[in-house]
């Protein structure tokens, strides 16, 4: 098992590039089936969850060269064939590969993918969506077949808005007949990654970024060229790590725009940033200002940042709180904050949280992808050293986090531990 251990009271400057988006690249890797010839992305992040794509894609028979941050995938040489548990449990996005494959050879037998235990997280959405297409849904447990004769467009409401149900309907739909439109689809930077990735293979999609999507079909799809955006996600966690720890940190290589909601909660807690055209300063304030946040569907404060943003809060003086609206159990941090000395306290989806607070170094796990960044946050800016178990979950999304803070000056390394 890994663990990561930090010591923490560092300043952190320079600069961070950051690496392309994990919710994107994940959607792209199994996307890239639907095309008839080679597809290359380039930006995709090295981190284990597009490894566990790239297996899926071997086992299926596709031919994957990776060459640093790009990816040839060449689908043509595929065999549509039953995908194992151990593989599509590794991680949640090996559910696009139920869209993908149902929409380019109307079948695909899968099980119940895996990830992190934020929640419930069903796929009812996905299978209605792909039931409104035409096809047939069976189970036997976990295992999962999708088989329809034809797909045909329809018109789909999707009654949350959902990432991965808005992602896997466009992937089913682009090659159906006619005309399939999502309503109240989801609106994330992802979702209009993908779909200029599938228009740029050939595809008909409008409405990408907006709640309503118009999918016309299309006969074939190509080979192209594409690049992941910027990680959203990544970026906020080091900007969080800045405003903490930073003395003008530089978070390098992302879209501004993406990252609103963090920034504008940033100003209101007084926290001092640059923004340029592809970059954000930031740097420790004397103090801060207690807020609250709320988490929502893209261009809301995101989910995925909701546990690094609480560590912030634990410096703010007076009371803050977080509201968590999306996941039933993206709290499993907050005994592990408590224990390195922060106070909070959680009933039912909110946080309250009074500080400032010192934290301590201990022994923690990280019990989530998101849960492990916040321990990251709260280690850097804790009092001695601190060890976080369960490193694995980190690095499932993190690209060299490692090497990307030892050069702005963190003490932080990988253990092996039993
Ligand atoms: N939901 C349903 N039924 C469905 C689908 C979703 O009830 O069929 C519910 C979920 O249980 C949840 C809400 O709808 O309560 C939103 O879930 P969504 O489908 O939007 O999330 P997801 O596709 O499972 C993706 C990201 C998550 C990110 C969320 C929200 C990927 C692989 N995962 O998950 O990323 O938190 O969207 O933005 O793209 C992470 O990176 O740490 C992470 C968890």
């Amino acid at each position: 098992m890994k663990a990561i251990k930090i010591t923490g009271g560092k300043t952190l400057s320079g600069s961070i590039r950051i690496s392309g988006a994990k919710n994107s690249a994940v959607a792209l890797i199994p996307a890239a089936i639907l095309a008839s010839d080679k597809v290359t992305i380039c930006n995709v992040p090295e981190i284990t969850d597009t490894d566990a794509l790239s297996e899926i894609l071997t086992f299926l028979g596709a031919k994957v060269h990776r060459a640093s941050e790009s990816m040839v995938i060449d689908p043509s040489t595929i065999e549509n064939k039953e995908i194992p548990e151990n593989i599509s449990k590794k991680l949640r996005a090996s559910y696009y590969f139920m869209g993908a494959l149902l929409g380019k050879y109307k079948k695909v037998s899968m099980y119940f993918p895996g990830g992190c235990s934020i929640g419930k997280r069903p796929i009812n959405l996905h299978l209605k969506g792909f039931e409104a297409l035409g096809a047939t849904v069976t189970n036997e447990g976990d295992l999962y077949t999708v088989e329809a004769d034809e797909l045909i467009g329809d018109e789909i409401y999707l009654d949350i808005a959902s990432v991965g149900a808005t992602i896997n309907i466009m992937l089913a739909a682009v090659l159906a007949k006619g005309k399939t439109t999502i309503e109240n689809a989801a609106k994330e930077p992802e979702i209009v990654n993908v779909a200029t990735f599938l228009n740029n293979m050939g595809a008909d999609i409008k409405g990408a970024g907006t709640s309503k999507i118009i999918i016309k079909g299309v006969k074939e799809l190509k080979g192209c060229f594409h690049e992941v955006i910027p990680d959203r996600i990544e970026a906020g966690t080091y900007a969080i790590m800045g405003a903490l720890c930073g003395s003008y940190l530089k978070v390098d290589n992302i879209i501004p725009k993406h990252l609103e909601a963090l920034l504008l909660k940033f100003d209101e807690m007084g926290i001092d940033t640059e923004v340029g055209e592809d970059y954000v300063i930031v740097s420790k304030p004397d103090q801060y200002k207690p807020t609250s946040i709320k988490t929502m569907v893209y261009p809301g404060f995101p989910t995925d940042l909701q546990q690094q943003f609480t560590v912030l809060l634990t410096q703010s003086k007076g009371s803050s709180s977080v509201e968590e609206t999306i996941f039933e159990n993206r709290f499993m941090h907050i005994p592990h904050l408590n224990n390195m000395g922060a106070n909070i306290t959680v009933k039912d989806s909110k946080a309250l949280i009074t500080g400032p607070t010192p934290l301590k170094g201990t022994k923690v796990e990280a019990t989530d992808l998101r849960a492990g960044a916040a321990l990251v946050i709260a280690a850097l800016l804790a009092e001695g050293e601190t060890l976080i178990t369960n490193a694995e979950h980190i690095l499932r999304g993190y690209e060299e986090i490692v090497e990307k803070l030892t050069n702005v000056g963190a003490k932080i390394e990988i253990v092996e531990i039993d």
